[in-house]
């Protein structure tokens, strides 16, 4: 998720817009760009942080008071120069900057190049800088119709801000699926992806809908109206909220916010990736070695920590649904075990920050054995995508809390979409069942919405009886077996407590010894293959007066009966059980770490990407 500014008045812009895009390098920091308006469209850009931007454009400041500035976190086309925001269309009339996804930018892309545009950079959002002049053009209309017009034929999610050397005296900004607040000073507008770059000068803001557009004019009339052309009573609010607050969209810290991002990070993680009904799986990155994929061997996959949780998912995942053998390895143990490969093993790197040491090294063992080597990262353009043959992306956006929330569902709907792809192309699924599992993905983000609604309460209620253990083990079976390590990672790694996960039939393989009335066990029940089972588990803690809290369906009753404690999510397919029965447990641990007064955010002795040995 990128961040934009814009401001239309009598002050001088620059100074606004630098300091604007200061305050959202939450969202993003790869690249940052101005464009001022004075006497002619003057755009900046930069590799790098906002104040690289402003070192180099500071002494280019020409006093405009019209600009937009764009700090970004690339999802098309790597973060560098040229795909750094401002884009402008031929001849720098019109320029714009986008915070989104514009999923049929490609056909739009393509008809534009066939109409004689030529592009400067790899990303979606040029594609509509070139299709807004084309339409102004042909309707020979306004600057604010030809983008209300254009805004009818994309798909995807947006917030831009646009203008127009031929209006200089008028900003645009519109949004759907990314935030977009309008500031309202005196004879001055400001635009911004959050109030945080506004709140300084008003309190006056506007958050736009999805599908609505702002007109601002100079002269300090403002028009909103939607993409359909309905004009709209603009709803003023009076802002209430402290500045540090808004940059963590009024949480408390910013990884309770990524728990609260995840229905949005993974609605755009298989965003423009999955047709249920057509039963089709786009992974553009994966097509061109498709046949090698399909033919593999053996799927390696390698990562660290919440990643490697990740993969153990995968490993069910791709075993059960696309009938391939599944090694998981920790990077670095893999690296220095003289590992048996070849060219018929396909390795899969996975990492929210692309840049982790252990798993890059293990990436190079791979590659220097011939294996194909595929990425699933959430940083466009960081070490491990540029070292992979292929791979995918998670849209999860800049996941800022050390603890891995949001990146780690993300991942794991990603490799869903990979292993139903697999078992498709395999016809080791059938349509049918690919329909179902594909349709329950797809309401995987609203169910997710109703677990974070639901069960926020009874798990602080939880939290507060249970904070001071010392120590707790975390227990599920199948799918939810790697939750059960993740959910033990999270707690130990944020409020210190000691947390052990284990496949729950393990138990009495040794880790019972520990059980007595002080150890809080948390089952992980929700899947049902292991229903009955995992209920004898919960009678062998039950009896050594273990305290447990399940994880069950909302249709459970037995299990309800026998537990301390219960939460409930929402029932799913068994292959999607883990996408919802982490939610409970990343807020179990976020809430027993505060009340413990543990910094969340930044854990002690933990680094949010770890790129030593
Ligand atoms: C998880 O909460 C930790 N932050 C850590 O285990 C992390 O998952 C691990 O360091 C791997 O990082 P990566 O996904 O960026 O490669
Ligand atoms: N899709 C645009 C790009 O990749 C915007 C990125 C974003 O919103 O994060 O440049």
């Amino acid at each position: 998720m990128c961040g934009i500014v814009g401001y239309i008045g009598n002050r001088n812009a620059f100074p606004i817009l630098i300091k604007g895009l200061k305050r959202l390098e939450y969202r993003g920091y790869e690249s940052a760009g101005v464009a001022i308006y004075s006497k002619e469209i003057n755009t900046d850009k930069e590799a790098g942080k906002v104040a690289d931007l402003e070192r180099v454009a500071e002494g280019q400041d020409q006093g405009g008071t019209l600009g937009i500035g764009h700090t970004r976190w690339a999802n098309h086309g790597e973060p560098n120069y040229k795909n750094s925001h401002p884009h402008y269309s031929e001849n720098k009339r019109i320029v714009l900057i986008h915070n989104g996804i514009i999923e049929n930018y490609a056909s739009i892309k393509a008809e534009m190049i066939k109409r004689g545009y030529v592009f400067n950079s790899d990303t979606d959002t040029e594609a509509l800088v070139h299709l807004i002049d084309e339409i102004q053009k042909n309707e020979k209309c306004e600057l604010d119709e030809a983008v209300r017009l254009a805004l009818n034929e994309v798909t995807g999610a947006y917030a831009i801000a646009v203008f127009s050397k031929d209006n200089p005296d008028r900003l645009i900004g519109a949004r759907k699926g990314s935030p977009l607040v309008v500031g309202i000073g005196d004879k001055e507008f400001f635009l911004a992806s959050d109030a945080s770059p506004i709140i300084e000068y008003t309190k006056n803001v506007i958050y736009l809908d999805d599908e609505e557009m702002a007109i601002m004019d100079r002269d300090g009339n403002i028009t909103v109206k939607t993409i359909q052309n309905v004009v709209k009573t603009p709803y003023i609010q009076e802002l209430e909220l402290k500045l540090e607050a808004i940059e963590k969209g009024g949480y408390e810290h910013f990884m309770l916010k990524e728990i609260h991002e995840q229905p949005k990070s993974i609605f755009d993680s298989v965003r423009g990736r999955l047709d249920a009904i057509k039963g089709i799986v786009r992974l553009g990155g994966m097509s061109e070695y498709e046949n090698r994929i399909l033919k593999a061997d053996r799927i390696i996959i390698i990562a660290c920590g919440t990643s490697w949780h990740a993969g153990l998912v995968a490993e069910y995942l791709f075993e059960d649904l696309a009938r391939v053998l599944v090694e998981v390895e920790y990077a670095l143990e893999f690296r220095y075990r003289n590992p048996v490969l070849s060219e018929k093993d396909v390795v899969i790197a996975i990492s929210q920050s692309g840049e982790t040491a252990d798993t890059l090294a293990a990436m190079e063992l791979a590659k220097s054995k011939g294996c194909l080597v595929l990425g699933v990262c959430n940083v466009v353009g960081s070490s491990i995508p540029r070292m992979s043959h292929a791979g995918c992306y998670t849209h999860a956006g800049p996941e800022i809390g050390v603890a891995s929330t949001k990146a780690f569902t993300a991942q794991v709907s990603v490799l869903t979409l990979m292993a139903l792809w697999m078992a498709h192309k395999k016809g080791t699924i059938s349509d049918g069942r690919f329909r179902e599992i594909a349709t329950e993905l797809e309401n995987i983000p609203s169910k997710i919405q109703k677990t974070l609604e639901h069960c926020d309460a009874q798990v602080k209620y939880i939290s507060e009886i249970l904070k001071d253990s010392n120590n707790f083990l975390y227990l599920g079976r199948g799918y939810n077996f790697p939750v059960a390590l993740e959910g033990a990672l999270k707690l130990k790694e944020i409020s210190y407590i000691h947390a052990e996960g284990y496949p729950a039939a393990e138990m009495k393989h040794g880790p019972i010894a520990l059980i007595d009335a002080e150890m809080p066990v948390v089952v992980i029940a929700n899947n049902q293959s292991a229903y009955e089972k995992i209920i004898s588990n919960i009678q062998e803690v039950i009896a050594r007066k273990g305290r447990v809290l399940a994880i069950v369906s909302e249709d459970d009753v037995i299990i309800e009966g026998m537990a301390e404690f219960t939460i409930k999510v929402p029932q799913t397919e068994e292959c999607l059980s883990p996408l919802l029965s982490t939610i409970p447990l990343q807020l179990l641990s976020y809430y027993i770490a505060t009340m413990r007064g543990c910094n969340v955010d930044q854990p002690r002795n933990l680094a949010k990407s770890v790129t030593v040995e």
